[in-house]
């Protein structure tokens, strides 16, 4: 018995991207810069850390953005989803609105969820590209091994012991991405490291300056 809406249509906003970038940033800063970069790889690959500390950088440099984070926004917008296949897919295909959202306010949205498979991030890409808004895709390169020697939260651990059911690297796929805008390899790197090749890809796209 449920339905989806019908009669509902677009409407347009009156604010110009380029008021918005006048509005949010200060001196030579007044430009329109929202875009998303979007992180992916296995639990405890280094995801949140790399874009807190992005988003700490940007902020603290006069550039408004924000993190959306798979374990905060499941405890939140999406705490009604689990890890089935299924599901991923809904996380991920909210997720992506929201980040959209951010973007088109003129945010660099900093998404850092597994996202573990190549069609949920292709329609993440595909909700930004329909909004004109780049969208970068970082594959935070880590393998299953350092990650399980890592196990920050001790949930490989669990996973191992069947106590945690489909869990990505364990009992459910990751796939790689195909075409990525950046990989960065954490194992033998420092967070401010991996977070300066995004910063270099971020100059390099005229994004910030
Ligand atoms: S997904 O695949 O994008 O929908 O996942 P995401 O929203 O990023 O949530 C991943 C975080 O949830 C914890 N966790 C799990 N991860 C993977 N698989 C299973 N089964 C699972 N169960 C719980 C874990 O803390 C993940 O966070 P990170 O930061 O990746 O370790
Ligand atoms: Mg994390």
């Amino acid at each position: 018995n449920h339905q989806v809406a019908t009669n509902v249509k677009e409407e347009s906003h009156h604010v110009s991207r380029d008021k918005r970038g006048q509005v949010l940033g200060k001196g030579e800063l007044q430009e329109f810069r929202g875009c998303t970069i979007w992180f992916t790889g296995l639990s405890g690959a280094g995801k949140t850390s790399i874009s807190f500390a992005l988003e700490e950088f940007l902020v603290s440099n006069g550039i408004p953005s924000y993190g959306l984070d798979g374990d905060n926004l499941r405890t939140g917008l999406n705490k009604n989803l689990g890890f089935t296949k299924e599901d991923r897919e809904e996380n991920i295909r909210r997720v992506a609105e929201v980040a959209k959202l951010f973007a088109d306010a003129g945010h660099v949205c900093l998404c850092s969820f597994v996202s573990p498979f190549v069609e949920d991030r292709e329609m993440a890409r595909q909700i930004h590209k329909s909004s004109n808004l780049p969208f970068f895709e970082v594959f935070v390169d880590t393998s299953l091994e350092v990650c399980e020697k890592r196990d920050v939260k001790g949930l490989y651990q669990k996973a191992r012991q069947g106590i945690i059911k489909g869990f990505t690297g364990i009992d459910q796929k990751y796939e790689k991405p195909e075409h990525p805008e950046l990989v960065i390899k954490t194992a033998n790197a420092s967070i401010n490291e991996s977070m300066k090749l995004v910063i270099e890809m971020l100059k390099e796209n005229e994004i910030i300056p």
